[in-house]
């Protein structure tokens, strides 16, 4: 049976059962920063198990794509070394949210198993929670499993967390045995970690939240959570032992051997490259880009073990990027967007591929130098941390190819060189749980902002700080919460509305708004009177930074649609600000967006405002808005039922969102691009303004240019021309000046020679030329010495208040006399440092006040020195 074919087996089996097919979520799991990569179906569901969040349904079904690369659950180390590790796999799933329990989990599994797919039943082994009697009676006594094939496990096996906190509980496994000639021990026997007794299918009964403190608290309701992996069951399914043996894998290993020309179908390195082509093509497809931190350094890590593991092979060109082709091949029905961006994902593949080629080869040699020098069996951490510094060797690539060699690495030296780095470049680790206040306030506050400005509310509940109090007075400052408000709470990037809240004597401003558990937290001074809990109050909004709000928000649609449609579909939103003055958008790219691009997406926009059609807003619910195209946006989470805003000429823009809009285009008026950045690797920004700011920014320039006119004295037409032909001017007047100002030190120097003083025949001279450079007084210099003879020269030059001296000696009597010495001897007093050769010195630096006193002690010197 194909591997396709069981994942849609899978899905109708549980249709059929009542439960509701829900696509898988992306692999950046949005709106859960506890989260580095979706490591589980139930990932998308957690709010709905922890009673934070109603759907319409209460039993589920999905086939969801999954990778285990860094975080709590890692199993990159591993992949290579057993039979069915992997980086990146599917998981199917079904789910109860306070519907069925136990029993009934138990049963889906086993007819599914057992009777859908004809599992022989003494194939089968399982496991259940060490204390759950309940889990062991009903297989046991209810199913008729053989009390035999049944174990036992502690926290370690049958204790389901999916994170440090969140949603866990005690579960209950499946194995399958691959039969006597697979070395192994069924589950909880010293050999279970063996290929033998292989894992299939989790069930877990989630039952607890673990808190940030490590307590754990009841969830509402108890739930269903169960994760089976589908290449494990293909394996079995397909008569293969390991899962890359089935149809995807063996595909995969065989287009490597053509690209790396490697001969043996049985080599590791060939099942490592397969596995990290799915996770990096699946990774790049949701948008996550190789860089140093984060989802991207682990993304980087997977590319740079699998390229590693080519050169192991032997291929020194690059060609894991070429794999892009066969895994469409394989996995593109399925996934249709791997074909979509398969020349972004290529794009990005050999971009870091040709990066990491570059010291690859270096670092290996330091390597594997470093290893045949070894005493002991641990590369020392040291080195693993040059590796990573210099050559980009992320830690695991160096572990990987010590296990090669029979040697692990010193990881907590590594760290202790990382931690100290880190400590200069402050880049800890972001993903950290953030849900401190609790409100205690039941339902949500009633948003009428999409229709109206000004609302009749009343106060439930006021804080100062976090804390809750009875009364706001004049001159405090809080949050206020209403049964019902006008105030747009920020969100999706749309920042929060301002206004004011009145009531008779009674005069609140709001600066902002923000969503906490489902209410509007209206942030408050008070201006006039006291306001207390349960006083009825108007709340009016301002209604032009809310108009321009909007107007930003629908630009910011127009604008994202327009950049995939100049720059390609791979461009996908990574974060926005929209405020009533300006919209910031941040977008995946590799490259800066040229001018002439950003051109063209100005062009579009604006084509799309001129066109003036109306924004439509439609509600419904999240898989027909997909199924119509819609775009969800990054770190957003959607409810059931969300909103489509559609706007444009044939459906330019169709984004879910739940912001404020115009009604029709043409009420943005004017879009203007105003900046373009990087942000991080990847990552591009564009700051744009319209309707009034476009209008500002362009007056602005306006402005500008009507300076320069002035300064330039000329029409607009002629600014370019003007101000090249000042520059060269410029350029020219500075030559003219410095071949004067030679002229001006040569014409001098005629007069000053007549004032040197004989000394035992030689003629000494000391004179200052300020306001000459350095260049000119050593032409002068040249100059006096052929004019004199025999000479001993110093000439000054004072410029921005910086001494510059210079010293000669004639050739004749270098052998008395070296112009080193003269020039420190004179710059010495007033504290200037230099040298040169025995006829020429220079020295710089100094007091220019006690120049002229130095200057003139050169006679005297010069007299000690010959004796005169
Ligand atoms: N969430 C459970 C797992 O991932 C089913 O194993």
């Amino acid at each position: 049976m194909k591997t396709a074919e069981i994942r849609s087996r899978f899905l109708n089996f549980f249709e059929k059962n009542q439960h509701k097919i829900v696509s898988g979520g992306s692999l950046v799991p949005h709106n859960d920063p506890t989260l580095l990569f979706t490591n589980a179906g139930m990932n998308q569901f957690k709010d709905v198990f922890l009673g934070n969040e109603k759907r319409d349904y209460t039993r589920a079904t999905t086939s969801q794509r999954c990778v285990r690369a860094g975080g709590k659950h890692n199993d990159l180390e591993n992949v290579g070394y057993t039979a069915r590790h992997h980086t990146f796999f599917e998981m199917l799933g079904n789910f109860s949210f306070g519907d069925y329990f136990k029993e009934e989990a138990i049963r889906f599994a086993w007819t599914f198993l057992t009777v859908e797919l004809g599992l022989p039943k003494e194939k089968l082994w399982v496991t259940v929670y060490k204390d759950d009697d309940e889990a062991a009676d009903i297989w046991v006594n209810k199913i008729g499993v053989d009390p035999n094939r049944l174990s036992r496990l502690g926290d370690k096996d049958n204790f389901w967390m999916m994170g440090d906190t969140g949603p866990c509980g005690p579960s209950s496994e499946i194995f399958y045995d691959h039969g006597e000639d697979v070395p192994g021990g069924p589950p909880g026997s010293k050999d279970d970690d063996l290929d033998r007794y292989i894992e299939i299918w989790n069930l877990v009964f989630m039952q607890f939240d673990t808190l940030e403190s490590g307590e754990r608290v009841p969830l509402p309701k108890p739930s269903i959570d169960t994760g089976m992996g589908l290449e494990r069951l293909a394996a079995i399914l397909q008569g293969v032992h390991s899962n890359y043996e089935i149809d995807i894998f063996q595909s995969l290993i065989k287009a490597a051997m053509r690209e790396t020309g490697c001969t043996d179908i049985e080599n590791r390195s060939l099942r490592v490259i397969a596995d990290h082509i799915r996770s990096a093509g699946f990774l790049i497809v949701d948008g996550v880009v190789p860089s140093n931190e984060g989802r991207g350094y682990v993304l980087r890590r997977i590319i740079r073990r699998a390229i590693r593991h080519g050169h192991q092979l032997g291929c020194t060109q690059t060609f894991f990027y070429k794999l892009i082709d066969d895994l469409i091949i394989e996995m593109g029905d399925a996934y249709p967007e791997l074909d979509k961006l398969s020349d972004h994902i290529k794009k990005v593949l050999k971009i870091e591929e040709e990066q990491f080629a570059r010291t690859l080869e270096n670092g290996m040699a330091i390597l594997n130098d470093g290893i045949k020098a070894l005493t002991s069996d641990v590369v020392p951490g040291e080195l693993v941390f040059k590796l990573y510094d210099t050559f980009g060797f992320p830690a695991d690539l160096t572990a990987d190819v010590a296990r090669e060699n029979g040697l692990t690495i010193d990881v907590e030296g590594f760290e202790a060189a990382m931690a100290e780095q880190r400590k200069q470049s402050q880049s800890a680790s972001k993903f950290k749980m953030d849900r401190d206040v609790d409100l205690a306030l039941d339902g949500a506050t009633e948003f009428l902002g999409y229709d109206s400005l000004v609302a009749e509310s009343q106060v439930l509940k006021l804080l100062s700080g976090q804390d809750a109090v009875d009364s706001l007075k004049a001159g405090d400052t809080g949050t206020v919460i209403l049964d019902r408000t006008p105030f747009y709470a920020e969100s999706g990037g749309q920042s929060g509305d301002m206004g004011q809240l009145t009531a008779p004597g009674i005069k609140l401003e709001v600066s902002d708004c923000t969503k906490l558990q489902g209410h509007h937290l209206h942030t408050v001074t008070v201006l006039e009177g006291e306001l207390t809990v349960g006083t009825q109050l108007t709340a009016t909004v301002k209604r032009e930074e809310r108009l321009n709000t909007a107007r930003h928000h629908s630009a910011t649609h127009l604008l994202h649609a327009a950049l995939r449609k100049v720059l390609g579909e791979h461009v996908q939103q990574r974060g926005s600000m929209v405020a009533f003055d300006k919209l910031r958008f941040d977008f995946s790219n590799l490259e800066a967006v040229t001018p002439s691009e950003l051109r063209e997406v100005e062009r579009l926009v604006n084509e799309q405002i001129q066109a003036n059609t109306s924004v439509k807003t439609e509600l419904m619910d999240i898989d027909s808005a997909r199924d119509a195209g819609a775009m969800a946006l990054f770190g957003e989470k959607y409810d059931d039922e969300v909103r489509v805003l559609s706007m444009g000429t044939e459906g330019f823009s169709k984004e879910l969102c739940g912001g404020t809009h115009v009604e029709r285009t043409g009420d943005i008026g004017l879009l203007r691009i105003t900046a373009e950045s990087g942000i991080a690797a990847g990552i591009r920004r564009i700051e744009a303004v319209v309707g009034p700011y476009a209008m500002a920014q362009l007056h602005a320039e306006d402005d500008l240019i009507s300076q320069l006119r002035g300064t330039f004295k000329c029409s607009t037409e002629q600014l370019p021309s003007k101000a090249q032909a000042s520059l060269v001017q410029i350029k020219e007047l500075e030559k003219n000046i410095e071949q004067l100002k030679a002229k001006m030190a040569s014409a001098a120097a005629g007069d000053l020679t007549g004032s040197a003083v004989d000394v035992n025949g030689v003629k000494v001279l000391a004179a200052r030329l300020d306001g000459v450079d350095a260049k000119s007084l050593r032409t002068t210099m040249d100059q006096m010495k052929d004019k004199l003879g025999s000479a001993i020269i110093v000439l000054a030059a004072v410029n921005d208040n910086k001494v510059q001296l210079a010293a000669g000696v004639t050739k004749d009597q270098i052998s008395q006399v070296k112009a080193g010495d003269v020039v420190n001897a004179i710059g010495a007093p007033i504290g200037a440092k230099g040298g040169g050769k025995p006829d020429m010195a220079m020295a710089g630096g100094g007091d220019s006040a006690k120049l002229d006193e130095a200057l003139a002690s050169l006679v005297d010197w010069v007299r000690t020195k010959l004796g005169g």
